[in-house]
């Protein structure tokens, strides 16, 4: 592994999530052997606005049961998970975390999908599989710790069949001042690869991928964290939810996420791309 992908395994993977996602789970009244896919949405789907954000993302791709999937940066599996039962696709998520990869597959047993889903350890920069196999490659909240932009969208474009699409929701580098840190994918900037929309869009188009579709989700997104922390304020912290993910300092980090999207030095937006059919 290169020095950036240790980094990354080492933020998102700091040990004993399982037991944490239990406990909540405990604490939520859910009974562990009777699990569903929506009773982990709170804590699976690790980007912003969580499954909302999913749903829209969904509705862009008019999928249907016979498209394989591959979620590129999968974390803990909830997007797979959602669209193996909503749409009962086969869907293989692959990502750098070894923790988000183990206790994912985990999650998965427990819902009773390990039958359409499979989860592995691997780089978007090297994804293990062979050229135009997927109908659809699916991306949420990855490539913001990722620096070599050009070979992400180039190795999405390589596994797309022709005339496949790329679903993608992204934070992006705002117009604004320089972000503040903490922030939910990083400590710091040494593992924060932030671009701007424009830069993004270029990097697409150069792989040979034709965006449909992109959409900016700023405003929502800082509704949706009002409306967060206004529960937060009356009821305290929920006993399951993306907090359990970010450890010690994830009041810092969802509050600077928060501040960085109102003074426009991130910016959020969700979309599609096609790739040709020649
Ligand atoms: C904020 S989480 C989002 C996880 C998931 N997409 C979701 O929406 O729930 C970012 C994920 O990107 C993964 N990631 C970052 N760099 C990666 C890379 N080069 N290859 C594969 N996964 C990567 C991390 O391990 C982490 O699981």
């Amino acid at each position: 592994m290169v020095n950036n992908d240790v980094l990354v395994d080492k933020h998102y993977g700091f040990g004993g999530i399982m037991e944490k996602i239990e406990v909540g789970l405990n604490l939520a009244g859910k009974n562990i052997d009777s699990l569903t896919v929506n009773d982990l949405a709170p804590v699976d789907a690790f980007h912003t606005r969580g499954r909302e954000s999913t749903l829209e993302v969904a509705e862009l791709a008019n999928l249907n049961k016979s498209d394989l999937v591959l979620d590129v940066g999968c974390g803990l599996g909830g997007t797979a998970r959602y669209l193996a039962e909503q749409y009962e696709c086969n869907v293989i998520g692959i990502d750098l975390t070894k923790e988000y990869v183990s206790v994912g597959t985990k999650l998965t047993e427990l819902v009773g999908l390990s039958n359409m889903i499979k989860l592995c350890h691997g780089s978007a920069l090297e994804i293990p599989f062979e050229d135009g196999i997927f109908d659809i490659v699916w991306t949420e909240h990855v490539q913001m710790n990722i620096a070599d932009k050009k070979r992400f969208y180039s190795e999405i474009a390589r596994v797309l069949k022709p005339g496949g699409r790329l679903l993608f929701h992204d934070i992006f580098r705002g117009m604004g001042d320089s972000p503040f840190y903490p922030a939910p994918w990083a400590e710091d900037e040494s593992i924060s690869a932030l671009v701007t929309e424009k830069e993004a869009r270029s990097t697409i188009e150069q792989v040979g991928l034709e965006i449909d579709q992109w959409i900016v989700k700023v405003e929502e997104s800082i509704d949706f964290f009002e409306r967060v922390s206004a529960q937060i304020e009356d009821h305290g912290p929920p006993p399951i939810g993306i907090h359990l993910l970010m450890g010690n300092n994830a009041k810092d980090k969802l509050n600077n996420y928060v501040c960085n999207l109102s003074e426009n030095r991130v910016s959020v937006a969700l979309g599609i791309a096609v790739k040709s059919n020649v």
